[in-house]
């Protein structure tokens, strides 16, 4: 699919901490560790790159992981995007990883979406039914779970229907025990945050993904961040009826609203304390790995 020597020469001529790039590359979104961008010369393509491995060992367990979490959720029945796992080895012994996924057009991409249209009930009901795949299959296959991220940006209309694209990182958990390294995510967190989050949030944030409730409260308060709050509180109603039908407990607007400003002064909080350990590290002169969004929009 893409030549190999060329990811290498690209991962050795980039500059993260300035997102400067040898080749031009378009950034088509940020997440919490990684870096999703196209490159005119291989157009068609999605490029996640995740810099965060310390050997050649620890990315080939995490391509692992990939693999057999994507066949998870196809047995579920999902539908995803085509996506291969790579890696290049950098010179200064560096595993970098590459998510090399079919790109579609940022229009069908379900946060844009839901600005073309004024309801948004019936796509938030074919989510929850995508959802409910997962919830399924983890009662029906004992010991093997997926977790997954249901808000609305990590989803694509393709094709009239829903694909699910944000596999990167690989949510298993088998007889109860997390699969993915939680090592790897910490280490996109400055140092004096590592020890916070592992003590108190990482098996909480973890956790959440794989709780039918949780993912749904998730999705419908992102859309607070994706400014079509006005929806939330008929949301909130089809999700609770849906969840009563079941015997979950309903959702309300509050708890809802809460959840989002804790979420968000998190993700805010962890922004900034990134960008100051940027800051410290390019400083002493050393490298910056990550590539961090001039701003969140929260
Ligand atoms: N295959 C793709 N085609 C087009 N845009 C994409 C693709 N994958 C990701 N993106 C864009 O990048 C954003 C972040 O990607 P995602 O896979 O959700 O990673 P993250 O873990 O960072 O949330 C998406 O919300 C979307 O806007
Ligand atoms: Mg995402």
């Amino acid at each position: 699919m893409i030549p190999e020597d060329f990811l290498l020469d690209f991962e050795e001529n980039l500059d993260p901490s300035r997102g400067r790039s040898k080749y031009r590359i378009n950034v088509l979104g940020y997440g919490e560790i990684s870096v999703v961008f196209e490159i005119p010369e291989y157009a068609g393509f999605a490029f996640k790159r995740i810099p965060n491995f310390k050997s050649e060992e620890e990315v080939k367990g995490y391509i692992e992981l990939f693999d057999y979490y994507e066949s998870l959720l196809r047995n579920a029945g999902m539908r995803l995007l085509k996506s291969h796992a790579t890696y290049v080895l950098r010179k200064d012994g560096k595993a970098v990883l590459y998510i090399v996924q079919e790109k579609v057009n940022p229009s069908q991409v379900c946060n844009k979406i839901i600005h073309q249209h004024e309801d948004i009930t019936q796509i938030f009901i074919d989510i929850i039914e995508e959802l409910e795949k997962v919830w399924k299959f983890n009662e029906e296959n004992q010991g093997v779970e997926i977790g997954i991220d249901g808000q609305i940006s990590n989803w694509a209309l393709k094709d009239e229907e829903l694909h699910y694209f944000d596999t990167s990182t690989p949510m298993v958990r088998i007889n109860g025990q997390h699969q993915i390294n939680a090592e790897v995510f910490l280490r996109a967190a400055p140092p004096v945050l590592r020890t916070i989050l592992k003590k108190m949030f990482l098996q909480e944030i973890l956790d959440r993904y794989f709780d039918f409730r949780l993912v749904v409260v998730d999705l419908i308060a992102n859309l607070f961040k994706e400014r079509r709050s006005d929806a939330i509180p008929k949301l909130v109603e089809i999700a609770s009826d849906y969840f009563g039908e079941r015997g979950i407990e309903p959702l309300t607007y509050d708890e809802v609203k809460k959840y989002y400003d804790s979420d968000a002064s998190i993700w805010s909080l962890y922004l900034n304390a990134r960008k100051i350990h940027r800051f410290f590290t390019t400083i002493a002169g050393r490298r910056y790995e990550y590539f961090l969004p001039v701003r969140i929009e929260r």
